[in-house]
């Protein structure tokens, strides 16, 4: 079993995933990247690693699909042996944002089956493994960050889909905090705001002007680094005295103002 710390970080081929998985391995975490492309497709991704303290290595998986969950849990077994730290990060928006009278089931499907039932039944399969090493080792402290959203409580009905599928990653971050507190494993919240990624890219004029507004206590877009640095502390462990927490990394978003 690797002496060293390990993390899984699903859909990191671009974005906040890629974001917090280079933290990591700036950390000293040797980092098992996830995503739905093919391996030639993350290279570039990949080759952003080189050089670090941490080694990286691709496992392409997609997180909505039973066998593919089996089979990225076993490549990441048979390549570390251990995990210290699994990020559920992967997730996507509607393909369209449809208003909630006109939305299809169709969308509703694929967004919660990515967003919600991905990451919940990852976390069974990484749980079990982390509950087992956790009985053989005491020096052991595994940590689970769950990447929800702003819209986890905010009302956006135009990807209602999106909306329901991040409330459920919230319930989801409480359910395992209070299960897995037990074992000893942390399991917490990042809730980003307004991120400038490739999946903000279609509104970006749009939040631009929100932004400029006034929307935001922290005139400001949130950067994939803006998290990557919370992921950090909470990697670090930083908080141990707390689980099921909520971090709020969205300028301010969530600050009711008169
Ligand atoms: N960008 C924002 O403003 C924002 C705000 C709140 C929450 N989030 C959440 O942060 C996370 C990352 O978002 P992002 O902005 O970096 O998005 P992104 O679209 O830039 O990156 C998401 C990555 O996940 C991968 N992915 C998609 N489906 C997958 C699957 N089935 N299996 C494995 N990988 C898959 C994609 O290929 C992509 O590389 C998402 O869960 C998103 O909902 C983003």
């Amino acid at each position: 079993m690797s002496s060293r710390r390990t993390a899984l970080v699903t859909g990191s081929a671009r974005g906040i995933g890629k974001a917090i998985a280079l933290e990591l391995a700036r950390r000293r975490f040797d980092v098992a990247l996830n995503d739905i492309i093919p391996p030639d497709a993350a290279a570039a991704s990949l080759a952003e690693f080189a050089g670090l303290p941490g080694d990286a290595y691709y496992v392409r998986a997609d997180i909505s699909q039973r066998a593919d969950r089996a089979a990225l849990v076993e490549q990441v077994r048979a390549r570390f042996g251990r995990l210290d730290l699994l990020v559920n990060n992967a997730g996507i928006a509607p393909r369209k944002r449809l208003d909630l009278l006109e939305a299809t089931e169709e969308s509703f499907d694929e967004v919660l089956a990515v967003n919600l039932k991905g990451p919940y039944f990852l976390t069974q399969l990484i749980a079990r493994w982390m509950v087992e090493i956790k009985q053989t080792q005491s020096d052991y402290h595994p940590r689970i960050i769950n990447i929800a959203s702003i819209s986890s409580y905010t009302s956006s009905p135009a990807r209602g889909e999106y909306c329901v599928s991040k409330a459920g990653v919230s319930m989801m971050t409480k359910l395992y905090a209070d299960r897995l507190a037990e074992f000893g494993i942390g399991v917490y919240e990042i809730r980003p705001g307004i991120i400038r990624t490739d999946m903000t890219a279609a509104v970006r004029e749009k939040y631009d002007k929100l932004i400029a507004e006034g929307l935001l206590p922290i005139r400001r877009w949130g950067e994939p680094e803006d998290i990557a640095r919370a992921a950090a502390a909470i990697a670090e462990g930083s908080l141990p005295y707390s689980t099921g927490e909520v971090i709020n990394v969205d300028g301010g978003f969530h600050l009711r103002r008169l």
